[in-house]
């Protein structure tokens, strides 16, 4: 494929993707890696733009527009920020990718999963992360934890007002995905203490990274 290696952090809400991916972040950039910390939707400017749209409570789309929302920004992220980096021998680090739309859009919004697969497939030419990390966790604590981070910085997102089934789903999800692919996928569990968390996400990155 290219010099750099991809990696991309999935999961639930709150399942600690987002505090994970910064330590490993912070880890690659002690020790003289060049690091790219990206998120989906988002990581461009135009992707950002996009995010704010679809986080954007005001906003009610249908699931096929949510879809087409996440897909121009994912080849817009993919074309002018990823690639690149990997070409440059980077390690891109992405919260969330196109596994969230295969699970959110295409098995829990009930889309046609495989033309969310499709449509993944157009929006990143095929690039995939060379490991996904799947951030295991109780849903009732993911939730939790989401609310309590929430409180903090003001204001929750549309996901967070989900009922418990969704969540749950949501894992099952996930896991199913795993299963498909466990070449690429592996499963963290995600309860306990973030230096207890990290200590599994780094051994489950030991031959890549
Ligand atoms: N291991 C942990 N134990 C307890 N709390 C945690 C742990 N890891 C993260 N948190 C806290 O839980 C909240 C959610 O974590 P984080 O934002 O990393 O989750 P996330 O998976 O990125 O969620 P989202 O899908 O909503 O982006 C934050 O307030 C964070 O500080
Ligand atoms: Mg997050």
């Amino acid at each position: 494929m290219s010099g750099g290696v991809f990696i991309s952090f999935e999961g639930g809400e709150g399942s600690g993707k987002s505090t994970q991916i910064r330590k490993l972040a912070a880890l690659l950039s002690r020790q003289g890696r060049e690091v790219i910390l990206t998120r989906e939707p988002g990581g461009t400017p135009l992707g950002e733009a996009a995010r704010s749209i679809i986080l954007d409570p005001a906003f009610d789309p249908d699931g096929l527009t949510e879809l087409f929302l996440l897909e121009a920004s994912r080849h817009d992220h993919v074309e002018s920020l990823i690639r690149p980096a990997l070409d440059s021998g980077a390690v891109v680090l992405a919260d969330r990718f196109a596994d969230s739309s295969t699970v959110y859009q295409g098995r829990v919004r009930g889309l046609d999963e495989n033309m969310v697969r499709q449509l993944n497939h157009w929006a990143t030419g095929g690039l995939k992360p060379h490991r996904t990390l799947i951030f295991d966790l109780d849903p009732e604590e993911g939730v939790a934890r989401a609310l309590g981070r929430n409180a903090d910085s003001g204001g929750n997102d549309r996901l967070d007002e989900e009922p418990m089934e969704f969540h749950r789903m949501i894992r099952r999800a996930f896991l199913d995905l795993a299963a498909g692919e466990p070449e690429r996928f592996r499963i963290v569990d995600a309860s306990g203490d973030e230096d207890r968390v990290f200590e599994r996400v780094l051994a489950m990155l030991e031959d890549l990274i």
